[in-house]
Formats: C-alpha cells, sequence, structure tokens
C-alpha cells in the first residue's frame, strides 16, 4: 500500500482497526474500504458479496453496520488528532459508495476532544447474548444513552414494563416466523462458524448464548435447523432493559445516521460497564416493523432493538483482516 505522509499506513491501519470493530448483522462485516492518499479521504463502500437476501432484502441492516463502522472511523481519527469530515452516500451515480471520510487535518485548538473513554471501549464492546443480573442501570446512564442516539440523529425511546413486554411480544412473532421459515433459518446458518475455524466473518457458536429457560426473552436462535448446537437453557433477567432505536425519516441516509447512533449507544454503554446484544428480529418483518412504532409519533421508524444491563461479557467475534481491505481509490463501473 502507497500512501503519502501524513497519512501514514500505520494511521489508516489504526483507523480501520477501528471501524471493522463495529458490529455487524450476523457479523457480515459488509463494508469494503478504498484510500484515496492524495484527498485523504477513506471511503467506505458496502460489499455486495456479505449480504442476507432473505434477512435484509433492503440492506438497511447492512447499512445500519456501515454506519455503525463509520461511527468508530470517527473515533479513531479524532483519537489519532485528525478531524474526519463525513459525508454519507456521497456520490449517486456510485450508490455502492455509502460513506466518505475526509481526515481533513489536525484537530484545532477550539476542536472538541471525543471522550477517550468511548474510543477504548470498542475493543471492549462484545455482544453478549447471556442473561443479565437485571440490576437496574442508573437513569443518568440511561440518559446519557439516549443523549447519544440523540446527538447523532435519532432516538432511543425507553420503554415501562408494558412497552417491554409488548417489544420483546413482537420480537417473539418474529422469531416464531424466522424458524418457521426454512431458506431464511438456513441464510442464518450459514453465518454460524465452528469453534477455532480460521474463517473471518459470521459468528462462532462460542459466541452464541442460550435460550431462556422461562421462554420471555426472544434471543435470536441462529441454530434451528440444527437444535444439537443449541446451549441448555438458562433464566434470563425478568426486568428486561430495552431501548428502542428509531429515526424521524426512513431512507438509506437514515439507516447510516441511525447506524452510527447505534454504534454511540453502544460505546456509551460500554465505556459505563454495561453489557448490550441486539434483537433485530422484529424488523425484518414489514408488519411487526410497523407495529413496534411508537403510536403517538408518526415520525417513529424503528430501526433495532437494544438490550443492555449488567453480566458477564459476550466472546469475541473474528474481523477481516485490515489490510486486504485497504485499496487505492479507483473509479469502479461496477458499483
Ligand atoms: C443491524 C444489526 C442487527 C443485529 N441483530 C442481532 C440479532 O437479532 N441478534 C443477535 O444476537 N445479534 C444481533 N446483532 C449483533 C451481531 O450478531 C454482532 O454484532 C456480530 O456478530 C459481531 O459481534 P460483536 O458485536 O460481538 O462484535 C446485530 C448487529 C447489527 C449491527
Amino acid at each position: 500500500m502507497h500512501t503519502q505522509a501524513p497519512l501514514d499506513a500505520a494511521t489508516v491501519e489504526s483507523l480501520l482497526a477501528a471501524a471493522v470493530a463495529a458490529p455487524s448483522i450476523h457479523n457480515t462485516q459488509p463494508w469494503r474500504f478504498r484510500l484515496d492518499p492524495d484527498r485523504q479521504v477513506l471511503e467506505v463502500h458496502s460489499a455486495p458479496e456479505r449480504t442476507l437476501p432473505l434477512t435484509d432484502p433492503m440492506h438497511r441492516a447492512q447499512y445500519l453496520s456501515v454506519g455503525a463502522a463509520v461511527f468508530n472511523l470517527r473515533l479513531a481519527a479524532v483519537h489519532l488528532g485528525r478531524r474526519p469530515e463525513v459525508r454519507l452516500l456521497p456520490d449517486r451515480h456510485t450508490p455502492g459508495l455509502l460513506a466518505a471520510v475526509r481526515l481533513t487535518g489536525p484537530l484545532g485548538a477550539d476542536d472538541q476532544p471525543s471522550d477517550p473513554g468511548l474510543y477504548e471501549a470498542i475493543a471492549r464492546r462484545h455482544t453478549s447474548r447471556m442473561p443479565f443480573t437485571g440490576r437496574p442501570v442508573p437513569e443518568p446512564i440511561v440518559a446519557e444513552m439516549a443523549r447519544a442516539a440523540q446527538s447523532a440523529d435519532a432516538r432511543l425511546h425507553l420503554p415501562d414494563i408494558a412497552g417491554t413486554r409488548r417489544l420483546l411480544r413482537l420480537t417473539a412473532a418474529a422469531e416464531a416466523r424466522n424458524r418457521a421459515h426454512p431458506e431464511r433459518s438456513t441464510e442464518t446458518l450459514t453465518w454460524l462458524t465452528a469453534p477455532g475455524s480460521d474463517v473471518s466473518y459470521g459468528i462462532p457458536v462460542t459466541a452464541l448464548g442460550p435460550p431462556d429457560a422461562a421462554g420471555r426473552m426472544p434471543m435470536r436462535d441462529f441454530t434451528s435447523p440444527l437444535p444439537a448446537l443449541r446451549r441448555p437453557a438458562l433464566f434470563f433477567e425478568r426486568h428486561v432493559q430495552l431501548g428502542l432505536l428509531w429515526t424521524p425519516r426512513d431512507q438509506r441516509e437514515d439507516w447510516l445516521r441511525a447506524g452510527q447512533a447505534l454504534q454511540y449507544v453502544l460505546l456509551t454503554a460500554t465505556a459505563h460497564g454495561l453489557r448490550t446484544s441486539l434483537l433485530h428480529q422484529a424488523m425484518e418483518w414489514s408488519d411487526l416493523r410497523a407495529a413496534t412504532a411508537l403510536p403517538r409519533d408518526k415520525r417513529c421508524h424503528p430501526q433495532l432493538l437494544i438490550r443492555f444491563g449488567y453480566g458477564p461479557d459476550g466472546a469475541g467475534t473474528p474481523r477481516g483482516p485490515v489490510h486486504s481491505v485497504v485499496r487505492p481509490a479507483a473509479p469502479s463501473a461496477s458499483e
């Protein structure tokens, strides 16, 4: 790779290492990066070979995942003393180009330094599919998570007990549909990987959690066609703490914003010692997705459910090699 000073190879590698640590649906890591060293721009492209045609036909979850990676890139840039200027969908003739991050120069004296706790949380955050303790998360932390979503142009709705039950019921309905859908179940299963296998994408079975022995928590069953892989059931927390991430509009750009908001919320939670996991099943069926919307807010476009609390850390998941995804920028007719 040839880069011109001052955007040296080590800097680019640090930026990309942070970006790819983002969560992505089924750990598909649906991004590719191209570096234009002359303009000091990192382009974030979609990776069409790593999509979920049945689970995510509109690519909304893919955009959320890429948005999360863009948020990490921004944090890493500031951490390295660079000012990131992000343009979402910068070229309508290149639909696969989802974001361009220009590193405009050193941070000025007036620039806000980002919270170092957030940058450090990038490497510590893992999806935890284990039961949480049920200890209530203090209000100021929850409020900080909601502010994080808002500052990234999304909203985090924190339902009361009845609202939480409703969202879990809708997620359970979606989960039941997914399991009864052989092609979707097979698609999900293809992203599971055996322990110790040398694969850089997908979810190792060691990162899965158990089903809820009480049947209340509709965690995604990645193993439904192969029940032998399923862990023994455990009791999950009775007091489930959920946030519904939503956006006031529902275009491609909003999904990228929602992804940035998602990562901001997850890192804020991680920095405070919380664990998180995601419940996306209801978003995969248009009627159930619509039913999760806030009845009193017409602008509410639900994007994802975030479960949070105190509990065991999640297991690590692999990532594609950082250096192999750096390419010189070049216009591509195929995108
Ligand atoms: C848009 C999106 C949807 C997701 N949906 C689910 C889900 O329904 N169930 C689940 O257990 N994990 C879900 N995840 C978490 C991913 O499986 C996880 O991020 C990925 O395996 C990488 O692992 P990590 O988060 O520990 O880095 C989702 C992640 C994203 C970004």
